[in-house]
C-alpha cells in the first residue's frame, strides 16, 4: 500500500495562462506531483454554469489541457471532468446531503450571479447555485486529503466537509475523508502596468504576461513595467519594484535577487538592470514552455487520445467510489 496522500484540484477552461496563474497556482500543482498522488481536472461541467458558447468551450478545454501539459503537469494526472460523468452522479446524491441554507450563503455564487445577470439579461442558472455541490463531488469522489486552492475557496471546502460528514453520519461509518485545503505560500503577482492590481486577464492585455509570450513581447512588457509612481512613502519599496523582485524570486533566481536587494538597501538600485534580469528569467521559462507547447500542438491528435486515456483511468477510481456510495446509501447497484 502506498502511503502517499491524495491531492485534487480543478481549473475552469477559460482564457490564457499568465504568470499570475502560473506562479500563484499551477506551478504549485506541478511541484505537488513529486510528493502526492495527484488528480487535476479541467472542469467543463462547471464552465457551463455561466453563459457560454459551445464551440468555444470545447476549444478552451483542449487549449487548457495543452497549456497545463506544457508547463509541467503530468498527463497521467490530468482528466476532463465531462469524461468522468460519475462526478455529476455523485453531485446529485450530494444535493441531498447539502444544506440549502449553507449553499445559499456561498459568496462565489453571489459574485458570479451578478456577473451572469449582467451578461444574460437577468438569467441565473440553477447550475450556478449548485456549483459548490458539484465541486464537493469533484473532491470527495477521489477521497482527496488535500485540495490546493486559494483562500477564496475555503467556503466551498467547508461545504465539502459538511457534506462528507452528513453522509458519514447517515451511513454510520467514516466513509469519506474530510478534505483539507492546502495553502502553500505562493506569490501574488501584480500587473506590471498597474502594480496595485493583481495580474489578471480581465483587466486587459497589458495587465497580464502570457506564459507563452514571444521574447520581444515579454521583454517589452517588463521594460515598460511601472516602477515608481511617486506616491510611495520614503523608505518603503514601491509596489512595482516589489513585484519585479517577486517575479525574480518566483523564477528561482535567488543570487540575482539577493544582490539586487543589497543594491536596493544601499540606495543604489538601478531599475534597468533589475528589469533585464527579470526579463531574462521569464524569457528562459517562456522559451521552454513555448517549445513544449509547439510540440504538443503539433501532436494534438495524440495528446487528445492520451488525455482520453488518462481520464478513463482516473474514471475507474471514481466508479469505485460511486459503487460504494450506492451500496451505502440504499440505491440500486447493478452492473450491466
Ligand atoms: N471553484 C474552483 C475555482 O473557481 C474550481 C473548482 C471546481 C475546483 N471544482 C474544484 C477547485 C474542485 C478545487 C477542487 O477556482
Amino acid at each position: 500500500m502506498s502511503a502517499k496522500k491524495t491531492v485534487l484540484s480543478c481549473i475552469q477552461p477559460t482564457g490564457h495562462m499568465h504568470y499570475g496563474n502560473y506562479f500563484g497556482a499551477v506551478k504549485n500543482w506541478v511541484d505537488l506531483q513529486e510528493k502526492y498522488t495527484c488528480y487535476y481536472g479541467v472542469v467543463d461541467y462547471h464552465a457551463i454554469t455561466m453563459p457560454y458558447e459551445p464551440a468555444k468551450l470545447r476549444e478552451n478545454v483542449w487549449d487548457l489541457v495543452i497549456n497545463l501539459l506544457a508547463v509541467g503537469i503530468d498527463r497521467e494526472n490530468l482528466f476532463i471532468q465531462s469524461l468522468v460523468p460519475e462526478h455529476v452522479e455523485l453531485g446529485w446524491i450530494f444535493n441531498c446531503f447539502a444544506s440549502y441554507g449553507q449553499v445559499s450563503r456561498m459568496t462565489q455564487f453571489k459574485d458570479k450571479s451578478a456577473q451572469s445577470e449582467e451578461k444574460a439579461e437577468g438569467f441565473i442558472s440553477v447550475g450556478l447555485f449548485d456549483y459548490p455541490v458539484l465541486q464537493a463531488a469533484d473532491i470527495l469522489i477521489y477521497k482527496a486529503d488535500y485540495v490546493p486552492v486559494g483562500k477564496d475557496q475555503e467556503q466551498h471546502l467547508e461545504l465539502s466537509r459538511n457534506i462528507a460528514q452528513r453522509f458519514n453520519n447517515q451511513v454510520g461509518k467514516e466513509y469519506f475523508v474530510l478534505p483539507e485545503s492546502l495553502y502553500t505560500e505562493t506569490p501574488s503577482i501584480k500587473s506590471t502596468a498597474d502594480p496595485a492590481k493583481k495580474m489578471s486577464k480581465s483587466a486587459g492585455e497589458k495587465h497580464y504576461i502570457n506564459v507563452f509570450a514571444e521574447d520581444a513581447v515579454l521583454r517589452k512588457q517588463i521594460k515598460s513595467a511601472v516602477t515608481d509612481t511617486g506616491d510611495t512613502p520614503a523608505g518603503t519599496m514601491s509596489a512595482g519594484v516589489a513585484n519585479l523582485f517577486e517575479l525574480l524570486k518566483a523564477c528561482g533566481k535567488l543570487d540575482a535577487y539577493n544582490s539586487l536587494m543589497d543594491d536596493y538597501h544601499a540606495g543604489n538600485l538601478k531599475y534597468a538592470p533589475l528589469k533585464e534580469v527579470v526579463a531574462d528569467a521569464l524569457a528562459d521559462k517562456s522559451a521552454i514552455f513555448r517549445e513544449n507547447k509547439r510540440e504538443l500542438t503539433a501532436n494534438k491528435k495524440l495528446v487528445k487520445e492520451q488525455i482520453k486515456d488518462s481520464s478513463a483511468n482516473i474514471r475507474k477510481r471514481a466508479q469505485e467510489t460511486i459503487r460504494e456510495v450506492k451500496d451505502l446509501s440504499g440505491l440500486l447497484n447493478v452492473r450491466f
